[in-house]
């Protein structure tokens, strides 16, 4: 018999939480290494961060951080662990709760354990203030789940054909088929400002002319060899090279992160995050293993 958690005890002060997704249609524009560095910066601000593996093929977030875990949220599921037990903590004060396969398997949730699950993210120690989530590559349903459950995106834009046009396609399924308008885009990997700039308007006058969404430019993380160092040595670009182009831009981006609206309603809650995940059928996470 799974051991469910405890019943929820209201955290003193818990409020709204700020959720990010990060995402970007196409592989390997910098989404995992967006949300790690975006997430440290944060909490370097001092904003308290739980970054969310959302990514279901590889555990990109452990691996980009050096860390080792030994449950999932898997186990949380099976009531091996408490959910508290599985989370890292990284030494910039980062809190990680490392999903891979245990995201999987929340797709086939049944409602106890679908219940146990929300009860103990309402129930977590730490009164986090933002979830930043990583997605994975594409717009498989996963990806779109986790968009569609958070209430901001932030879209990971590289410049390569290919980015702009995977980009522009998960906007256009994401505002269709799930009513989002609303869209940060981050140029990584820029070669300059205006570069970055031009890159964002190109998106940008597309969506205007066929789709009814909004772009907001979030700015860009210079293209920088020292945050392949730092994903090297299994370490954020602003714990290995906090001097370095990249970790000042990110440091910027925290900077502006930290005044875009938190969510006023009760909805807003780190728990309703996740009742929002798992509960429309029509959003049921892909099962890969
Ligand atoms: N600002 C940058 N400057 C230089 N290289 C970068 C920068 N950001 C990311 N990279 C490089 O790009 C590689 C891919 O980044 P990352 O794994 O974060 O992409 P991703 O979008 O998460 O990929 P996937 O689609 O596989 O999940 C990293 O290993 C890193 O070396
Ligand atoms: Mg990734």
């Amino acid at each position: 018999m799974p051991r469910l958690p405890d019943l929820p005890t209201r955290r003193p002060g818990g409020g709204a939480v700020q959720v990010i997704a990060i995402t970007g249609g196409k592989g390997g524009t910098g989404k995992t290494t967006v949300a790690v560095n975006l997430a440290t910066a944060l909490a370097q601000a001092g904003r308290r961060v739980l970054l969310l593996d959302g990514d279901l093929g590889l555990a990109n977030v452990d691996v980009l951080l050096g860390l080792a875990p030994t449950h999932t949220l898997e186990q949380v599921v099976s009531g091996a662990v408490r959910l508290e037990e599985i989370i890292q903590h990284t030494p910039e004060g980062v809190s990680v709760v490392p999903a891979a396969s245990g995201v999987a398997r929340m797709a086939r949730l049944k409602p106890a354990e679908h219940a146990a699950i929300v009860r103990g993210f309402a129930a977590l120690p730490g009164d986090y203030e933002t979830l930043i989530v990583d997605t994975a590559t594409g717009i498989g349903e996963s990806v779109l789940s986790f968009c569609q459950a958070a209430q901001q995106l932030l879209l990971v834009l590289r410049n390569e054909p290919a980015s702009l046009t995977d980009a522009y396609a998960l906007i256009k399924v994401l505002s269709r088929e799930h009513q989002l308008r609303s869209f940060r885009v981050l140029v990584n990997m820029a070669r300059s400002g205006a570069d970055a700039c031009q890159l964002f308007q190109r998106l940008q006058r597309v969506t205007d002319r066929y789709l009814e969404v909004r772009l907001e430019y979030a700015g860009e993380i210079p293209d920088d060899s020292d945050v392949a160092s730092a994903v090297r040595s299994q370490r954020t670009v602003l714990g290995a090279y906090p001097g370095s182009p990249a970790a000042r831009a990110y440091r910027r981006l925290a900077q502006d992160a930290l005044g875009w609206p938190l969510p006023a309603l009760p909805s807003g809650r780190l728990e309703f995050f996740f009742e929002r995940l798992l509960a429309r059928p029509a959003a049921r996470l892909q099962v890969v293993q």
